[in-house]
C-alpha cells in the first residue's frame, strides 16, 4: 500500500487528537439531547467509531448508506439511498457523521431527505472539508480539517475500495488513478 502514497496529508496523532477534540464540544454542545448519529456508510466509520468514544452522552449510532463515485475520482451528482435508517428520527437530535464534503452534493440530499422526517435538530460532522470543491453551500457545524483540492485516501476514505484501513490521510500518487 506505501508505494502509492505520494504524501501523508494528516497524520495519526493530529487526527486523534483532533476527533478527541470534536467529541469533547458535541459533548458539551448535546447535554440533555436525545441524540442519534448517522454515520455515512462506508467512509464515515472509521471516523464514528473514534469519534463516538470521545462522546461521554447517551446516544443511538445509525447508518444510511449511498451510491457513491464507483472507481472513478470525479462526482457524478447522482445520489441514491441503498440503505436507509431504521430508526424514526422525529422530534430527535440528528448529527450526520461524514467522512469527507467534496462538491457538497451529497450532504445536500442527505440533509434534505432528513429534514422530511422532522427532526428535532439536524446538524453536520465532517472529518474533512475540501474547501475548494465546494458547489453546494451547507452549513458544517463540526469540521475536523479543511484540505485542498487532492483526492485523499485513509481513515475510512478509499480509492476503489481500497486504503480505508490507513491510520493516516494521505495523497495517492497521480499513476495510482491516472
Ligand atoms: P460530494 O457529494 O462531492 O460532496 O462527495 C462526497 C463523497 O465523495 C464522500 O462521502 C466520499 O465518499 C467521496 N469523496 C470525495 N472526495 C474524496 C476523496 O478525496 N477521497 C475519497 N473519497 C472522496
Ligand atoms: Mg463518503
Amino acid at each position: 500500500m506505501e508505494e502509492s502514497i505520494a504524501r501523508v496529508l494528516i497524520p495519526q496523532e493530529a487526527i486523534q487528537a483532533r476527533v478527541k477534540a470534536l467529541g469533547e464540544r458535541i459533548t458539551h454542545d448535546y447535554q440533555g439531547s436525545d441524540l442519534v448519529l448517522v454515520c455515512v456508510l462506508k467512509g464515515g466509520i472509521v471516523f464514528l467509531a473514534d469519534l463516538v468514544r470521545h462522546i461521554d452522552l447517551p446516544l443511538e449510532v445509525e447508518f444510511m448508506a449511498i451510491s457513491s463515485y464507483g472507481a472513478s475520482t470525479v462526482s457524478s451528482g447522482i445520489v441514491r439511498i441503498l440503505m436507509d435508517l431504521e430508526t424514526n428520527i422525529e422530534g430527535r437530535d440528528v448529527l450526520i457523521v461524514e467522512d469527507i464534503i467534496d462538491s457538497g452534493r451529497t450532504l445536500q440530499y442527505i440533509s434534505q431527505n432528513l429534514i422530511t422526517r422532522r427532526p428535532s435538530s439536524l446538524r453536520i460532522c465532517t472529518l474533512l472539508d475540501k474547501v475548494p470543491a465546494r458547489e453546494i453551500e451547507i452549513p458544517l457545524h463540526y469540521v475536523g480539517f479543511q484540505i485542498p483540492e487532492v483526492f485523499v485516501v485513509g481513515y475510512g476514505l478509499d480509492y476503489a475500495e481500497g486504503y480505508r484501513n490507513l491510520p493516516y490521510i494521505a495523497v495517492l500518487k497521480p499513476e495510482v488513478y491516472g
